[in-house]
């Protein structure tokens, strides 16, 4: 008897739960197309263009942390300070929510970069290195960490310069990127984008 109320509350609040949830998602899908943000990552977080990260799969927590760091000018980039600085932390919440519950394609897109290099041992190396974090395959088990499997290459490429420049910050990968030369660097971004 006892057992059964105590399943009934955990089946009332679980479901209380999904249903936030999909509410968190809907609204997400809607305020992704109200403020434009489907133009550049497409209408389902898979995006076409080679310099606009995929945010389909990603984790929740990455995407609202990286959308509140756009809206506070930690990290700079002219297209997206614009379109984070008036969101509320729900419109955030929910704009992730939609975003990690899109199934993820692989786009790839390694034709931009020299997958060839990959064959140059160093890089093997650090994909191991990379792979502690960014989990096999580039799916990483830490909500912290972002997945990096089937992100445009050209978006790694891009994004590892900036951590080894320090125009993105962040302490854990500009300590990965400070010794990677342009050569392994494509080649890794070949290699996780291809996953
Ligand atoms: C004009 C094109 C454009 C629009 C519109 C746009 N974005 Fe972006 N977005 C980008 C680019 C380019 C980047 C990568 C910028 C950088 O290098 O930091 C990016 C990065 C991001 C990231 C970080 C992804 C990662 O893997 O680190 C998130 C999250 C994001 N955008 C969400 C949004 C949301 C939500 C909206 C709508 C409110 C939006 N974007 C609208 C172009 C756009
Ligand atoms: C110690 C853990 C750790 C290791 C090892 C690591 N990363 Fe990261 N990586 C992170 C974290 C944390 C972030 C998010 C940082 C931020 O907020 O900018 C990140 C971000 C990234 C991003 C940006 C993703 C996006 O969507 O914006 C790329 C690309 C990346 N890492 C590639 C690599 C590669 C390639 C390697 C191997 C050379 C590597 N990382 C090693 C923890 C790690």
């Amino acid at each position: 008897m006892k057992s059964s109320i105590l399943l009934g509350c955990l089946l009332a609040l679980t479901s209380m739960y999904s249903f936030a949830n999909d509410k968190a998602i809907q609204s997400g899908q809607e305020l992704a197309t109200a403020k434009g943000c489907a133009g550049c990552h497409g209408m389902d977080g898979n995006s076409m263009a080679p310099t606009f990260p995929s945010l389909a799969g990603q984790h929740v927590e990455f995407l609202v942390e990286q959308l509140q760091h756009y809206r506070s000018g930690y990290r700079v980039n002219p297209m997206m300070q614009p379109m984070a600085t008036g969101l509320s932390d729900k419109e955030i919440y929910d704009l992730a929510s939609f975003y990690a519950a899109q199934p993820m394609k692989t786009t790839g897109n390694a034709a931009a970069v020299d997958a060839e290099t990959l064959k140059h041992g160093s890089a093997q190396a650090y994909v191991q290195k990379c792979t502690a974090c960014h989990g096999e395959e580039g799916i990483a088990g830490t909500p912290q960490y972002p997945n990096i499997k089937g992100q445009h290459a050209m978006y790694i490429v891009q994004q590892l310069q900036a951590y080894r420049s320090g125009s993105r910050l962040n302490t854990l990968m500009q300590s990965q990127a400070a010794g990677l030369d342009d050569k392994t660097i494509n080649a890794l971004a070949a290699y996780f984008s291809t996953r």
